[in-house]
């Protein structure tokens, strides 16, 4: 009786576990993901000898009627993507987004908001340079609807800015925080570099000081990377020694811990409340439409249960040409690389890494990652829990190989 009793029981539990697991999986299928929208402006005044980003010198007048009329043909043409979504996030990235007119964002923002369900609570960035503020500008893009703006600030020292190749100097960049401010920004978020040519940590610690002290609810403190492609690729700058980087990053962590902006990514920092949505969504591997010259895109079909990446034609030239389609390549991509591209933006987020999430965004179960998690596991680089995993301190500093582990 005993034995019949226990076997009852064991059935019982397993198809409790069974029905409960299978509820959390169509749960996870039927939630829609999120959607954001990507705005590329390829243009900035100078072109930065550190940038690798797709933003040309602007060498005749801004083309900024046809620009605007090409993104919204663009947008037009990605509509059957959206699949009844709402729009959680709009980020105009660049380039130099500011170099456009008030007006003309105003009037992009607002066939956009005609032609796209959004959600109430739209967060839209816009990325701003400070050599190119005027007080009346930047007040003009928060009353065409702007409500988070991003500086690029880089440092607050002159000699650090030139060798930088920055259009703006020092005052220039405390005078466009608070032309932010006056504008009536309350969420803005001001980029910063570190490991710079000839850099003390005397100097970065100055920078975030500086920083902190214009209240940012937002601070993006990025290392100095030499990339192909680029000036400093071919002209090779000195930098600061690795251990003298690496006492930067410990020491501007505790001082902006100190002052409550918490890290939730590896190069992102903000105050209670105030993440970037935008970006949180691109690092939960959410959905996004991208448009614009050379903007990418990533798309879930949720019928074919496909992850779609798209990209647009990359110069403004061909971007502008009428007789080009603006799209430029679309891929599928593979299931098996999924697991690998999850991971590779799901592990810059300081939060733990969830199963729920992982199968919603992936349409793969769980048990795909089990080998990577033990050997992850042993190498101390993760702690497993329930839901998912949490990645340990060692796991933080040897980020990319743990990233590596996901490989397919
Ligand atoms: C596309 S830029 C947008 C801001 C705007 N174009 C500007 O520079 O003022 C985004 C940010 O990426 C960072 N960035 C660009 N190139 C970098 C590099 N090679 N290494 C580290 N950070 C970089 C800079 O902080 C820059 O502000
Ligand atoms: S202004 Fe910004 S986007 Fe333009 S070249 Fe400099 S870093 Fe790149």
């Amino acid at each position: 009786m005993g034995l019949v009793n226990a076997l009852i029981r064991v059935t019982y539990w397993l198809i409790y576990r069974n029905l409960t697991y299978l509820a959390i999986n169509i749960l996870a299928m039927t939630t829609l993901i999120p959607l954001s929208l990507y705005i590329h402006f390829p243009w900035c005044i100078r072109k930065c000898p550190y940038c690798d980003f797709n933003s040309h010198a602007l060498k005749q007048d801004l083309p900024e009627e046809d620009y605007i009329k090409a993104l919204l043909a663009d947008l037009q043409q990605d509509l059957s993507l959206v699949q009844n979504r709402e729009i959680v996030s709009i980020f105009m990235g660049g380039g130099t987004p500011s170099l456009f007119s008030p007006q003309a964002i105003a009037y992009l923002l607002s066939q956009i908001k005609q032609m796209l369900p959004c959600s109430p609570k739209l967060e839209i960035t816009l990325e701003a340079n400070p050599g190119t503020v005027e007080q009346d500008r930047f007040k003009g893009f928060y009353q065409a609807g702007i409500n988070r703006l991003s500086l690029g600030i880089q440092s607050f020292q002159d000699d650090k800015l030139k060798t930088l190749g920055r259009i703006h100097d020092a005052n220039a960049a405390v005078r466009a925080v608070l032309a932010t401010k006056q504008a009536g920004f309350t969420n803005f978020n001001l980029d910063l570099m570190f490991g710079l040519p000839k850099q003390e940590i005397d100097d970065a610690l100055y920078d975030l000081n500086t920083a902190i002290a214009l209240e940012p609810t937002h601070l993006s403190w990025y290392q100095l990377t030499l990339e192909p492609n680029t000036l400093f690729y071919h002209q090779r700058p000195t930098l600061p020694a690795d251990d003298k980087i690496w006492e930067m990053q410990q020491q501007g962590q505790a001082l902006l811990a100190k002052h409550h902006y918490r890290q939730y990514e590896i190069s992102a920092y903000s105050r209670e409340g105030f993440p970037c949505l935008h970006n949180r969504n691109y690092w939960e591997f959410g959905d996004y439409l991208g448009i614009g010259a050379g903007a990418h895109g990533k798309i879930t079909d949720s019928n074919t249960q496909q992850v779609i990446r798209t990209h647009k034609a990359k110069h403004p030239k061909d971007y502008l040409d009428p007789n080009r389609p603006f799209i430029a390549g679309q891929i599928k991509v593979p299931a098996n690389e999924l697991s690998f591209e999850f991971m590779l933006n799901n592990l810059r987020l300081k939060q733990a890494v969830l199963f729920n999430l992982f199968e919603q965004r992936t349409f793969l179960a769980k048990t795909v990652l089990t080998a990577s998690l033990q050997k992850a596991t042993e190498l101390l680089f993760i702690e497993q829990t329930r839901q998912g995993f949490q990645v340990t301190e060692l796991g933080w500093q040897f980020l990319n190989n743990l990233m590596e582990i996901f490989l397919p």
